[in-house]
């Protein structure tokens, strides 16, 4: 391979964020490169979902008031840093679909930025996470507006006319490619249209950056690079200046002004609570504020210098192997890329990823024919990436992964 395994051990030596390692706990064996899809777990998550056990079984209802109900904004604390955004504007609420929803209906609905008397126009992204599109749709078809869609590869610039609200993601799920957040909310606005970000890819992989780039809306997940554990709460972002001048559509009773006042009306909360709807799992949360506890002391410049050191090491140790073999490494340029590295290899994809799974090396498989293999630089080493660079050089130039065990597909992939 074109970097020695010493080399790798000498990055590790010199790597400053080397220390996070230990604040997680992996299988033995394993070389994980899916942690954007789901996070590995923080070492103070299961003590903190104990706690929140032994919390219920001490104090019963009396739980909610002892940091239970207050979560989605204590949380939404937590977080606000890691995104670069302001503490009283972000809210951990629902998932990335629920709060799309309600941003869309925001921004469209009576008293909204982009209130509409007739149809509005949505415009979603081809080529993005199909849950956004869905939504955008869903939204479209149930409120009387209209849905576009941007082709994929096609510049913004000229689907904006006559549209709305855009739906964007600022990393590609598939490709890793990276949107300049800045630049772009920039033209959606001077076309007097709104734009929401998903951060799905982008929170806890890259320092993103809210605030300075203009941003008014956007939305993420926390089970990815944030550790927030399987099904962990969503989050919502709306500017300061943005948050009390509609409805949200999903009208429920936590976002009231007064909860627990059980008033016949409904009357949204003044501020950014207004986005919270119902009853939410307090366990869920405790095993989230654990792990966003530990990514308020990330150094995110440094988590940046890393995961693209860990990208480029991986692609320079298999440069060789994807031209011998016909895979073509898709993943943008390193400024423009997130913490992924895309691999296309035709029909052999799904089976190669498989053959890497069996050997302890986790990554996954995206239809049609995509390789994707995340780079979460807490907890992955230089030398994890050399290792795992090495099996996947053997299984392909072994041709191992051609076995018939590596073809049979699952439910979840
Ligand atoms: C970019 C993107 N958007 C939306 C979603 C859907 O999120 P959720 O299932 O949390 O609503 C995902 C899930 O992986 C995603 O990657």
């Amino acid at each position: 391979m074109s970097v020695s395994l010493e080399d790798a051990r000498q990055r590790d030596r010199l790597d400053p964020l080397a220390g996070w390692k230990a604040h997680f706990e992996l299988p033995e064996g394993v070389l994980y490169l899916d942690g954007n899809s789901l996070g590995a777990q923080p070492l103070a998550a299961r003590q903190a979902v104990a706690g929140t056990l032994d919390q219920w079984r001490d104090e019963l209802i009396g739980g909610w008031n002892q940091g239970w109900f207050d979560a989605p904004e204590r949380l939404g604390r937590l977080l606000a840093p890691v995104l670069g955004a302001g503490e009283d504007e972000v809210l951990v609420t629902d998932n990335i679909t629920l709060n799309l929803f309600k941003l869309l209906g925001y921004i469209l609905g009576p008293g909204g930025e982009s209130s509409q008397a007739g149809r509005g126009v949505v415009l979603s992204e081809g080529g993005n996470f199909p849950a956004d599109g869905y939504i955008a749709e869903g939204f479209s078809h149930l409120a009387a507006h209209e849905h576009r869609v941007l082709p994929e590869g096609e510049p913004l610039e000229s689907h904006l006319e006559g549209v709305d609200v855009v739906v964007l993601s600022q990393v590609n799920y598939r490709t890793g490619a990276l949107r300049d957040m800045a630049a772009t909310t920039r033209l959606v606005h001077d076309h007097g249209a709104e734009v929401i970000w998903d951060l799905a890819h982008s929170a806890g992989a890259l320092p993103v950056a809210l605030n300075a780039c203009d941003v008014r809306y956007a939305v993420g997940c926390t089970y990815k690079y944030l550790n927030g554990g399987p099904g962990a709460p969503g989050f919502v972002h709306v500017r300061r200046d943005y948050q009390s001048r509609g409805w949200q559509p999903l009208s429920g009773w936590h976002g009231h002004a007064a909860p627990f006042a059980f008033a016949p009306d409904y009357a949204p909360a003044a501020d950014l609570t207004r986005f919270r709807t119902g009853t939410h799992s307090a366990l869920a949360y405790s095993a989230l504020e654990a792990s966003l506890a530990m990514w308020a002391r990330v150094d995110m410049a440094a988590l940046r210098d890393k995961s693209l050191a860990l990208t480029e090491l991986f692609r320079a140790c298999l440069a060789d192997v994807f031209a011998a073999h016909g895979i073509e490494d898709i993943t943008p340029a390193p400024e423009a890329r997130g913490s992924q590295v895309s691999l296309v290899a035709g029909e052999h994809g799904f089976a190669i990823v498989q053959a890497l799974i069996a050997r302890g090396v986790i990554g996954d498989y995206r239809e049609p024919g995509l390789m994707r293999f995340g780079f979460a630089p807490l907890y992955l080493s230089h030398e994890d990436v050399w290792q795992a660079a090495r099996h996947f050089r053997e299984v392909v130039e072994s041709g191992e992964y051609r076995a018939e065990r590596f073809q049979v597909r699952s439910e979840v992939t």
